[in-house]
């Protein structure tokens, strides 16, 4: 290797000279100042301070002077080398402020604003009541069972021993399906899905059967067209009315809590003997100063459905033999149990859809 060249002139070496160090250092300034953003300033570091940079090449240049002219060169590119890195730093520091308070500006959220999502709904309260009813059957090792809501008029009637001409067909206001003679009819009560249950399965039996009924009754606060029961029926060997009693006053004690029993009185229905109906003991006057409830209206009671021993009739009509198994059978309305348990004094609020009233009753999954 040779010695410094002491005949090299600096101001000869033209990327050390004076003016052009001050030219290359003043364009990297403009070049920095003009960055708009962290990727451009990043290129222009490359081009007027990385190893290739006029400035890093020049500085290079440098070791190869003489040492008398070392000194100023060096002084030179160096401060010109310290001004752009200088410049490169605060040019940084403020291209990386206005990255971020572009971020907070783009990425904010105006939590004022008013929100326009789709309010989430909420499941019908009958059809969660219905789900709890069958529950609380299921627990006791009952079965869910279900029939067609447009039914065979034999099936809706004869079958449970309401013949053509018994009396107590025009108690229940029928929607016939046209034309008249199929006798095919909207069913009227879910008494049919007994049938049906008898029809197709040896006892022993247990069966709940929530779910749509039809009568060509007035839209009011206490009526519907549409409306819901929830059917039981037991057929087994030994049933009797003691056992009917008992299922009644779990399922009212699961729907209005500890204490609410049931009392029958006598009634009649085609389809049962002897047959009751069921009345719920006031769960909110628990039949204790009942004259000033508003709920039982001074009767300590309130009627909730129909009830009996079934019917060896309809034993017969359904293929069950009468002499070894005997049943019982109750029909509640769900709707009406709604609006005890939850106090709904207007029937058509269940009917009408409105999401404020089932949204009331909350969402469970
Ligand atoms: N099906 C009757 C009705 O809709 C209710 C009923 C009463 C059902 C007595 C029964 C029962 O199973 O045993 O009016």
């Amino acid at each position: 290797m040779s010695g410094p060249n002491t005949d090299y002139d600096p101001v000869e070496v033209t990327p050390l000279k004076a003016a052009e160090v001050e030219a290359v250092r003043d364009a990297a300034l403009v070049a920095i100042e003009a960055a708009g953003s962290l990727d451009e300033l990043r290129q222009v570091r490359l081009d007027h301070a990385g190893d290739r940079s006029p400035l890093a090449l020049a500085n290079r240049e440098i070791g190869a002077l003489p040492p008398q002219a070392r000194k100023e060169a060096g002084q030179r590119v160096g401060q010109a080398r310290g001004a752009v890195a200088k410049a490169l730093a605060a040019r940084q520091v403020v291209l990386e402020e206005e990255h971020e308070a572009r971020i907070l500006v783009d990425e904010a959220v105006d939590v004022t604003l008013p929100w326009d999502r789709i309010p989430t709904g909420a499941r019908h309260p009958v059809t969660m009541l219905s789900e709890r009813i069958a529950d609380v059957f299921v627990a006791m090792g009952w079965e869910v069972a279900e029939g067609p809501l447009v039914e065979a008029e034999w099936l809706n009637f004869d079958a449970l021993n309401l013949g053509p001409d018994h009396p107590a067909r025009t108690m229940q206001d029928t929607f016939w399906m046209e034309p008249v003679e199929n006798a095919i009819v909207l069913r009227t009560h879910t008494s049919p899905v007994q049938a049906r249950t008898m029809l197709t399965r040896e006892p022993p039996i247990y069966i709940v059967c929530p779910g749509r009924v039809f009568r060509t009754d007035e839209y009011d606060a206490t009526h519907s067209p549409v409306f819901h029961q929830v059917e039981g029926l037991v057929v087994d060997e030994g049933i009797t009315m003691a056992h009917l009693k008992g299922s009644l006053d779990h399922f009212a004690t699961s729907m209005f809590g500890e204490g609410i029993t049931t009392r029958f009185r006598p009634s009649y229905f085609p389809f049962t003997e002897p047959s009751a109906e069921v009345d719920l003991a006031c769960f909110v006057c628990r039949g204790v100063d009942s004259e000033h409830c508003r709920t039982c209206k001074g009767e300590g009671w309130i009627e909730w459905g129909g009830c009996g021993v079934v019917n060896p009739r309809v034993l017969v009509a359904c293929g069950v033999d009468p002499d070894r198994y005997t049943g019982f059978a109750f029909g509640m309305g769900i709707d009406r149990t709604l609006m005890f348990r939850h106090g709904v004094a207007d029937l058509r609020d269940v009917f009408e859809g409105d999401v404020r009233f089932t949204a009331a009753f909350g969402t469970e999954i």
